[in-house]
């Protein structure tokens, strides 16, 4: 293990690890652009200067290019290199629009950051500066070439790590452009990381564009409620509004990006239509009426006629008190799942997997053979398919078995993969760390129950954030699925709980409540409506496909947009302590209301 000392700390680090990522791991910064962890170095930028004093090498490196070596005396304030960082941002500002005031980065910007830190104030260049044409990259990202310090993240991004074709870096003498070859929306189902990835404001949110500024932000940590991978995400809020999502780091799970589908798919929450109030027989009323109305609604079922169902939306807090809640309205059949062959096949993939057997992302990232069997992962888990190619990079062979699983999925990451009828015909015997992906949602249980007989570790996928969580509640507490309770006969109510149910299903069994925050046929036909919180208006846990409880914090209150109460385009104004719209409740709330009340 290499040591070696920077700013006179003495720092020891794994072989391979470079200057700058040693000197991080002592909380010593060196600017940086076009390193980035997930896609390491690329010695564009010329930013991260420091002078080595004494040992095997000597004078001004680049820090991200540089393995550390033992006996190194690294000095990150040495004038000389301060000089040089200082003239590199000079270069990197001279044809840099200096639109702060009018950009999204403005705030979180890592080149604003750094032109500060480094002390550059004044331009002394006084030539022309040289401007590009901006494309239309579709309706989520705003393209801004001007701000551009060729530090080639984007196009490393898209094209390497997410095996995008439709975007790169294009250039002829000092011009050199990132972008498409024509105007069109972007091809990969990751291009929302451009926006993330940037170092300065080139690539921005187009869905929350001029809308505020990071200072004005509520956020928390957050979990993306899309699929059932639970990527960790940073959701960003004003005003009661849901503005825009960003991926969180956790190196476990996914890494540093997130996928399309859970950076632009937010809106529901801010949906001019979302039920907000609580209503019985169609009518708005008070909490403490309509809780009243369900009790007396469901006081009138026979004991064991009445169903409570569930999906896998609802989070762990409230899914924990629906055995409690089965026993309080004299003995209710519970349904964690509606549809019978995803309960039975959630059922026996939550109950065989161990932590041993289930594959992290970060597992699946490092496998020596990937197994996709019977399932779409641009459907069901896009994040799952950018692991995928992160080890198919490494040398993973892919095969994907079954009809179930369409080679275009690969494609949509540019992965070579091999097309199989059958799982006996992938080798998987003969890697050291395969991995299997399966989804209970195409799988039986006797299916799920064979594959994982084989030597390789699993990653099952749930149809839902918290699928995980509510097959292991399904298994503890032994229910059944609301297609089974219905097939009995023996149901004559329903109540739903964040929970859409086929008419098909329900045929003509009235629905006694409904506890949800998304308008759906289960709200439309509720005997009582109770509002409940998003994920983003609450604390929560969910399980993820591998078992992994996650938190998930408050980022704003429930409530009408401020955008959507303006009066000639100003808020109203008189004020309240009453937020318009501000009723729903968590789920795990509301059905306390109701134990306490039967
Ligand atoms: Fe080292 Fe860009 S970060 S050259």
């Amino acid at each position: 293990m290499p040591k070696l000392i920077i700013d006179d700390i003495t720092v020891e680090v794994a072989e391979g690890v470079t200057v700058l990522e040693a000197a991080q791991s002592v909380d010593i910064p060196i600017p940086h652009f076009c390193w980035h962890p997930a896609l390491g170095k690329a010695g564009a930028c010329r930013v991260c200067a420091v002078k080595l004093l004494d040992g095997p090498i000597k004078g001004i490196q680049m820090s991200c290019m540089l393995p550390a070596q033992d006996g190194m005396v690294v000095s990150t304030v040495d004038p000389e290199a301060v000089a040089m960082r200082q003239q590199v941002i000079e270069w990197l500002m001279i044809n840099h629009p200096h639109d702060c005031p009018v950009c999204d980065e403005g705030g979180q910007c890592q080149l604003q950051d750094y032109t500060i830190a480094c002390g550059h104030g004044l331009r002394r260049y006084d030539g022309k500066k040289r401007t590009h044409l901006n494309q239309d990259l579709g309706p989520n990202i705003e393209h801004e070439m001007n701000r551009c310090i060729q530090c080639y993240r984007c196009a490393r991004f898209y094209q390497e790590f997410a095996g995008g074709t439709d975007f790169g870096v294009m250039g002829s003498a000092s011009r050199v452009y990132f972008g498409r070859f024509e105007d069109g929306e972007l091809q990969s189902p990751f291009s929302g990381n451009l926006v993330d990835i940037c170092p300065t404001g080139v690539f921005t949110d187009k869905t929350a564009r001029f809308r505020a500024r990071y200072w004005d932000f509520d956020m928390a940590p957050s979990i993306c409620p899309e699929c059932s991978l639970g990527c960790n995400t940073t959701p960003v809020a004003r005003y009661r509004e849901l503005l825009k999502i960003s991926a969180r780091h956790n190196d476990a799970v996914n890494g540093w990006f997130i996928c399309d589908r859970g950076r632009f798919a937010d809106k529901k929450v801010n949906s001019f239509d979302r039920p907000r109030v609580p209503l019985v027989n169609g009518s708005s009323s008070g909490w403490g009426d309509a809780v009243d109305a369900v009790a007396k609604k469901a006081a009138e079922f026979a004991p064991g006629s009445i169903a409570v169902v569930a999906s896998s939306r609802l989070a762990n807090e409230g899914a924990a008190l629906l055995p409690d809640l089965a026993r309080a309205l004299s003995g209710a059949k519970l349904c964690f799942f509606s549809n019978e062959v995803i309960c039975r096949a959630s059922i026996t993939a939550a109950s065989q997997i161990t932590p041993h057997m289930a594959a992290s992302l970060d597992d699946v990232a490092s496998a020596d053979c990937i197994v996709i069997y019977e399932c779409d992962l641009r459907q069901e888990a896009p994040m799952m398919l950018l692991a995928v190619r992160q080890a198919w990079r490494k040398g993973a062979p892919v095969f994907l078995v079954g009809k179930g699983a369409p080679l275009e999925q690969a494609a949509a990451v540019s992965v070579e993969a091999v097309d199989l009828d059958i799982i006996v015909e992938a080798p998987i015997g003969i890697f050291d760390r395969p991995v299997i992906i399966f989804s209970t949602m195409r799988s039986s249980a006797a299916e799920i129950k064979n594959l994982m007989a084989a030597e390789a570790k699993f990653a099952p996928l749930f149809d839902g954030p918290n699928g995980m969580g509510m097959a292991k509640l399904a298994a503890a507490n032994s229910t059944i699925s609301l297609e089974s309770a219905v097939k009995s006969g023996l149901i004559k109510g329903i109540i739903t709980i964040e929970c859409v149910i086929a008419d098909e299903l329900r045929g003509e069994i009235p629905i006694i409540a409904a506890l949800d925050w998304q308008m759906n046929s289960s709200v439309k036909n509720a005997g009582v409506f109770l509002p409940t919180t998003a994920w983003v208006e609450m604390n929560g846990t969910f399980v993820n496909n591998e078992g992994r409880a996650q938190q998930f914090k408050k980022v704003m209150a429930p409530g009408i947009p401020v955008s959507a109460t303006l009066e000639s385009g100003h808020p109203p104004r008189i004020h309240s302590l009453d937020v318009p719209g501000g009723e729903p409740k968590p789920a795990w709330e509301v059905i306390t209301e109701i134990m306490k009340r039967l």
